[in-house]
């Protein structure tokens, strides 16, 4: 069976789990670092969990570019310089990955960053910091029907 569908379509979904808690994340961070509240059990769980999802979102998105018949297709049939000029080649082949990577390693860096901190506050403003940054990222970077971008290259 070809993986490829199921696939495509759990990464599909998994994009609004991945900004629900997102957003979650970052006002939690917001509200602890502007009132100066502890960190709790609570945020610390919080972003176990998006760490957990955005790293499934990045092992899915590298499966899903090895095996997505239009990317392939793309990679195997036309230049670099073709697919440069083209703004939907571009989105697929370059955009949509190393953006999304770029947002991904900002959450990693915001938890990470959040978690060495030596206090609440330091602890809540990073992480407000970079999830914030990889949310910006993120809604840019996901193919919303409006962009016309479809994937499979529709
Ligand atoms: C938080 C991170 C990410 C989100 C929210 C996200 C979201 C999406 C969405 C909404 C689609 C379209 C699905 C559809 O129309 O059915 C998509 C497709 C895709 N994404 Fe991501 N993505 C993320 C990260 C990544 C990463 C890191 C990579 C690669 C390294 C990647 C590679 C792909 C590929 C290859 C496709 C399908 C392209 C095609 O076959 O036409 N994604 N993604």
């Amino acid at each position: 069976m070809n993986a490829y569908t199921p696939l495509l379509h759990l990464h599909s979904t998994l994009r609004y789990a991945v900004l629900l808690l997102l957003v979650i994340a970052i006002v939690k961070a917001l509200m602890g670092w502007l009132g100066r509240k502890p960190f709790t059990k609570a945020d610390d769980k919080i972003g176990v969990i998006l760490l957990a999802l955005a790293h499934t979102q990045l092992l899915l998105g590298i499966a899903l570019y090895f095996i997505s018949p239009y990317i392939q297709s793309i990679l195997e049939n036309k230049e670099m310089a073709e697919i440069m000029k083209d703004a939907g080649m571009r989105f697929w082949v370059m955009e949509h990955a190393v953006g999304m990577i770029i947002a991904i390693v900002c959450i990693t860096l915001g938890r990470i960053l959040s978690k060495r901190a030596t206090n609440s506050i330091f602890k809540h403003r990073k992480a407000a910091i970079w999830f914030s940054v990889a949310l910006a990222i993120i809604i840019y970077m996901i193919p919303w029907a409006e962009r016309g971008f479809f994937a499979g290259g529709n």
